[in-house]
């Protein structure tokens, strides 16, 4: 092709077409690739495991940095028994936000927020110290680097959404929760009837919360949405709202792990009792629709999700099925079923993509150490199978984030300055 011949020249005068520079957005997002996984071990000295990420997508062992918080386990309904795998029954008990890392303490109802060393990041610095979230069990968090707002869900006692704003020099105080009626325990007794995840939409103006619903009383989970108010005149910075609406979608029960669709206002969530769905938002009401619903024949539990920018599908993750189910980003169709089965792990739960790979965790089952699997999207096979038991992990671990390669990467350090705006 005669064009690359003075594509060189182009590029070095800054002139590159942009159609030329970025082929198309689907191939732009392929290409970005993770730099870590971050685990929470959820222990009773709480940690997160750092697992470096090489340049072809495969992962090392890493480092092991405590929270200065307790984890806990919920009570499993069934057996009364301490719950694990699936020891705090949500998505994103840990979150990464630009440079900075935050994680659930539910032991000890505290957030702790670390900076992430860009040169090297598996090396977390804690910042301040473990924020009180006013609540009882949290078990999820999500921030935004566009707000510096970091919020919290709590699921014991004690129940609701907490946010407050965050800096380089650490969070500062929480606001009041956003109560969640859910007349649970500390710890809860689940899975049903708890809090799923705290998660922002891709513009990061709305905060939505899922909360799963108990079919056995008749109880239906919701999705809340709650609006960032942004900064004016009698506000300093942007705040999330004290008012949300409720939706539960018609035919959904126990929404759990969810993702929002690139490129839209819609979502891609789990529910724990048949599959999931892809949910539309409206833009003036915030109130969600089931636009199509994937049923997954001999499912367990659906609980888990992530989009591949690679493939630009969901995947699942049960708790007790090893394998991932593909689904479509349109109407939750199942696209494809990758068993995973021969790797000896019992089921799988939380998961991240990068490039053109899915990270996906077992923490094991007290028998079966914890391990993460890693599943190239394009082949559907597995390409790596990295057991975790020296790591600190074990069935009590949950939640997993992860560090998208930037530029400048690998020169600048952990340099924020603190200045405080908190
Ligand atoms: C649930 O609702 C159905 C239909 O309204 C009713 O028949 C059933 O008795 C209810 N079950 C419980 C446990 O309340
Ligand atoms: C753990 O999982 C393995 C693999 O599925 C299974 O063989 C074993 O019985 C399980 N152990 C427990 C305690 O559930």
């Amino acid at each position: 092709m005669h064009l690359t011949r003075s594509f060189p020249f182009l590029l070095s005068l800054g002139l590159v077409p942009t159609a030329l520079a970025r082929p198309n957005a689907r191939a732009e997002a392929g290409r970005s690739n993770g730099r870590a996984i971050y685990i929470l071990s959820n222990e009773q000295q709480n940690s997160v495991v750092a697992l470096p990420m090489a340049g072809n997508g495969m992962l090392s062992a890493g480092s092991n940095t405590p929270t200065g918080g307790a984890g806990s386990n919920a009570i499993d309904g069934m057996t009364k028994q301490p719950a694990g795998p699936d020891a705090l029954l949500s998505q994103s008990a840990l979150t990464v936000a630009g440079n900075s890392l935050f994680a659930v303490n539910a032991g000890s109802n505290t957030v702790t927020m670390f900076a992430i060393d860009r040169a090297d990041p598996t090396k977390l610095k804690m910042v301040g110290n473990p924020m009180s979230v006013k609540g009882e069990f949290p078990n999820t968090v999500a921030a935004s680097e566009k707000h510096k707002i970091v919020c919290v869900a709590s699921t014991g006692a004690v129940a609701g959404v907490s946010c407050g704003s965050f800096s380089s020099c650490g969070i500062g105080a929480m606001d009041d929760l956003r109560p969640i009626d859910l007349k649970q325990t500390t710890p809860p007794v689940g899975p049903t009837n708890t809090v799923s995840q705290v998660f922002f939409s891709n513009d990061q103006d709305t905060l939505y919360v899922t909360v799963k619903g108990d079919p056995s009383k008749n109880s239906t989970g919701f999705l809340g949405a709650f609006p960032v108010q942004g900064k004016s005149a009698c506000m300093a910075k942007a705040s999330v709202s004290r008012e949300g609406v409720m939706s539960s979608p018609e035919g959904t029960v126990v929404l759990f792990g969810s993702s929002p669709i690139p490129k839209s206002t819609d979502l891609f969530v789990t529910d724990a009792s048949f599959g999931a769905v892809v949910l539309a938002i409206d833009p003036k009401t915030e109130v969600a629709t089931a636009k199509g619903k994937g049923v997954i024949e001999g499912q367990k539990a659906t609980c888990w999700s992530t989009i591949s920018p690679a493939s630009n599908t969901a995947f699942v993750t049960d708790v007790a099925l090893n394998r991932l189910v593909e689904m479509s980003l349109t109407d939750a169709r199942i696209v494809s079923i990758i068993d995973l089965a021969a790797n000896g792990d019992p089921g799988l739960i939380d998961l991240e993509a990068a490039g053109k790979f899915v990270y996906a965790l077992s923490p094991g089952n007290g028998t079966t150490p914890a391990a993460v699997t890693v599943v190239d999207v394009t082949s559907k096979a597995q390409v790596q199978h990295l057991q975790l038991k020296d790591a600190g992990l074990s069935k009590n671990a949950q939640g997993m984030a992860l560090l998208f390669e930037r530029s400048g990467d690998r020169t600048d350090n952990l340099g924020d300055m603190c200045r405080d705006t908190r």
